[in-house]
């Protein structure tokens, strides 16, 4: 195939049974939030570019990721690098903040940042992802993690570890911004090239850097210059989230790509993919809506987790129960009654199929052994004494059966497999 007409690079295509672990992975995620009380809301995936501009101009999804265009009306969009911006944009202009408070919010789809394609990186990827609005306590921020983590137990992943930190407020971080800056300048001649800008542009984000590691090891640590709010509201969480068993450790290093963060910030990671690849993060991000016109005062706090990167991380453990499937093959002559056949099983609730390819009967039964447990036979002189043959291909035993027997003997098998 010519290169014009391939996918584009950092793209898949997700196909069977990949495509069925993600509609799972779906299904488990979306099943949690309702346990949970967060309801599914879906926004465009594309939206007008300033609404993402407020995700801070210095971030790498803003400032080099966006896929944005004009389209003919001369509008600028861009495809969502993330849900947050865009659900706080739907809960203002949805006047939620009208709504009883809390409001709980979770939202599955795709993502599109124009990363450099790497394992685990992709230019589309798919996020779960809640919000909560409405709650300025600890306890919010703890429901959030313990949804996150609740996701990914029910994956199979036992025990997440959460990686956790406060990045201050509008009154303790400027006081560490500038106690950062002092410490980095003193050191300017040891930084790499994009911890130089870091240095100009957001200061907070040397510490993220996975070059001048030993460099950061000797900066300030934030907690020593947390007020006393954002000192209480982080041992709170701890206190809460260590009650109900998960296990947090602080990372005094993590302070998120995204600008609107206020206070907690949060991340797991899974052993097998290094501390680069996280499974989800998050954080408070209480000005956010603000920025989008919303109320003076709209706390909020919420996680995205990458769906790809759970089902790399749970790999083969993750399998999905199938439904049974019947494969309703024919002696020559029966192709129309098979199909009709298949189609009534269907109409009763089973996973059917016939032979669309005129195949014989011999064809039919290896196709079928590929794709299904059950093959009903139809055609000859059975047909004609009110009879077909069933086929349980776990065990291979074939019976005959009377034609009006057969959806209960499908409903026995289906129950007891
Ligand atoms: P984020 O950390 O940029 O946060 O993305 C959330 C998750 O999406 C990551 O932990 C990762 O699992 C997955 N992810 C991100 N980029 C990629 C990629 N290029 N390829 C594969 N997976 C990826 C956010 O997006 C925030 N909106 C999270 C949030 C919600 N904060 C508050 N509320």
């Amino acid at each position: 195939m010519r290169a014009e007409f391939q996918k584009p690079r950092g793209t898949q295509d997700v196909l069977p049974p990949m495509s069925q672990k993600m509609e799972h992975m779906r299904r488990i995620a979306l099943d949690c939030a309702q346990r949970f009380g967060y309801f599914l809301v879906e926004t465009p995936v594309f939206e007008q570019t300033p609404v993402f501009l407020r995700v801070g101009e210095s971030t790498d999804i803003v400032q080099h990721e966006r896929y944005s265009f004009t389209d003919s009306g001369g509008v600028n969009l861009t495809l969502r690098p993330e849900g947050t911006a865009a659900v706080a944009r739907a809960y203002v202009e949805n006047g939620m903040y009208n709504q009883p408070q809390p409001v709980r919010m979770c939202y599955y789809g795709p993502m599109f940042r124009r990363e450099r394609p790497q394992a685990l990186r992709y230019r589309q990827h798919t996020q779960f992802g809640a919000e909560l609005y409405g709650s300025v306590l600890p306890e919010a921020d703890a429901e959030v993690i313990l949804l996150a983590c609740a996701v990914v137990e029910e994956v199979g992943l036992a025990d997440p570890v959460i990686r956790m930190n406060s990045i201050g407020c509008s009154i303790c971080r400027p006081r560490y911004r500038e106690a950062l800056i002092r410490y980095y300048n003193q050191r300017q001649g040891e930084l790499c090239q994009d911890c130089q800008s870091r240095l100009k542009s957001n200061p907070l984000r040397l510490l993220d850097c996975k070059i001048d590691v030993d460099i950061r090891e000797n900066a300030p640590d934030i907690e020593e210059f947390w007020c006393e709010d954002c000192s209480s509201h982080y041992k709170q969480l701890v206190d809460l989230l260590s009650s109900t068993g998960r296990t947090v450790v602080r990372d005094p290093f993590l302070v998120r790509g995204l600008d609107y963060y206020t206070r907690t910030v949060f991340e797991i990671s899974h052993p097998s993919m290094g501390s680069q690849a996280a499974l989800f993060g998050g954080g408070r991000y209480d000005g956010l809506a603000t920025t989008l016109d919303g109320p003076e005062s709209t706390p909020a706090v919420g996680f995205g987790m990458g769906i790809e990167r759970m089902l790399s991380a749970v790999e083969e453990k993750f399998t999905i129960s199938s439904q049974m499937r019947i494969y309703v093959a024919h002696l020559p002559g029966f192709e129309g009654r098979s199909l009709v056949l298949a189609e009534q099983l269907r109409r009763e609730g089973f996973a059917a199929e016939s032979d669309l390819l005129g195949r014989s009967l011999k064809a039919q039964l290896r196709d079928a052994g590929r794709r299904s447990q059950v093959v009903v036979i139809i055609g000859g002189q059975e047909w004609d004494k009110g009879e077909i043959s069933v086929k349980w291909l776990q065990d291979g035993v074939q019976t005959t059966i009377k034609r009006e027997q057969l959806g209960d003997w499908l409903r026995e098998k289906r129950e007891n497999s």
